[in-house]
Parts: C-alpha cells; structure tokens; sequence
C-alpha cells in the first residue's frame, strides 16, 4: 500500500466513523416515540377509598395524557367510570364499570329512584353488579380491573378500557 492508498484509507475510514457518530443519535431519535410505551390501559388513580359509601355508586372522570407516535397532548377526559363500595368482606373492596353503555355506546345514568343503572339511549337498564335487567343491552356493563394502593386511605386504581358494542362478548379496543 503507498502513501496515497493509505491517504484514501483514511479518509474513508474517517468519513464512515464520523458518518455512524451522527447516524446512531438520529435513528434512535426517529424510533424513540415507537419504543415508548403507551400510557392508557395504565392504571390510575380515581378516587379515595373514603369518598365511597357502601353500595352508593360514584361516577368519576378518567383524565389521561395521550401520545401518539410522535406527539404528546396535554392531559383530558377520556372517559368516566362507576365505581361500587362493596361491603366489608366482599371478594372484591371496590368494583367498577365503565360508563359507556355496550348497547351503542351512549353512557349509562343512575334511574332516576336512585336502584339501578340505566341508559336513557334505548332504555337498557342494569343492576349494581352489573348485570343485564332487560334484553336490550348485548351484554353486562363492561367491568374493570381495580386495585387499591397501600396508604393509610387508599387510592382507587383502575385499569380505564373500551370495549367494542353491541357483541355478547366483552371486547377489548385496542
Ligand atoms: S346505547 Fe345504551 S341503550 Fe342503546
């Protein structure tokens, strides 16, 4: 290999270094909003254990920051949810229920006497547990995971998803 040989070496070595150096931040830069992980499904805090009465059903706001690939929006509703106080010992210390109604998505409403759940839509009507009380919703009110956090007054977390309507089948939305 001559002087001019090694000179061209060099150079292209150089090049394709420096070529590497500035390539590796800009494709980590470009795929860096795929890699990141979505915040919904998440589970978040909807309200303190102490807000609830036992077997009085509270509706709450589910506030999410969305992001899509690239861009992060500021923080709003996404959706609602009832939540039940259930009483001391039950399987479960607090059970919830997105609002939207599996019928065609309208949300569900207390009846106006306060005993149960209904959707002024189509008139679909449910019990506190969630379950149908006539034939026109496809299926129960779509429950959610919930657990509680470990503070002297715990937080209520839920786990806030869609379902698709009208199937008798509890469907998950991506
Ligand atoms: S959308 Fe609720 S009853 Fe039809």
């Amino acid at each position: 290999m001559n002087r001019r040989d090694l000179y061209r070496f060099g150079t292209i070595a150089l090049g394709s270094v420096a070529a590497l150096v500035l390539a590796v931040p800009g494709v980590a830069y470009l795929l860096d909003p795929l890699r990141r992980k979505s915040k919904q499904g998440d589970f978040a805090p909807l309200a303190r254990l102490s807000e609830l009465q036992v077997g009085v059903p509270k509706v709450v706001s589910v506030i999410e920051e969305r992001q899509d690939a690239w861009v992060r929006y500021p923080k709003e509703p996404v959706g609602s949810v009832w939540l039940i106080r259930q009483p001391e010992r039950s399987k479960a210390p607090v059970i919830a229920f997105t609002t939207t109604c599996p019928h065609l998505g309208c949300a569900i409403n207390l009846s106006a006497d306060g005993k149960s759940f209904y959707c002024p839509c189509h008139t679909s009507r449910f019990d506190f547990s969630g379950k149908r009380l006539n034939d026109i919703p496809p299926r129960a009110m779509d429950s959610l995971e919930v657990k509680l956090s470990t503070d002297g007054d715990p937080w209520i977390l839920v786990k806030y998803q869609r379902f698709r309507s009208q199937t008798e089948e509890k469907v998950p939305l991506a």
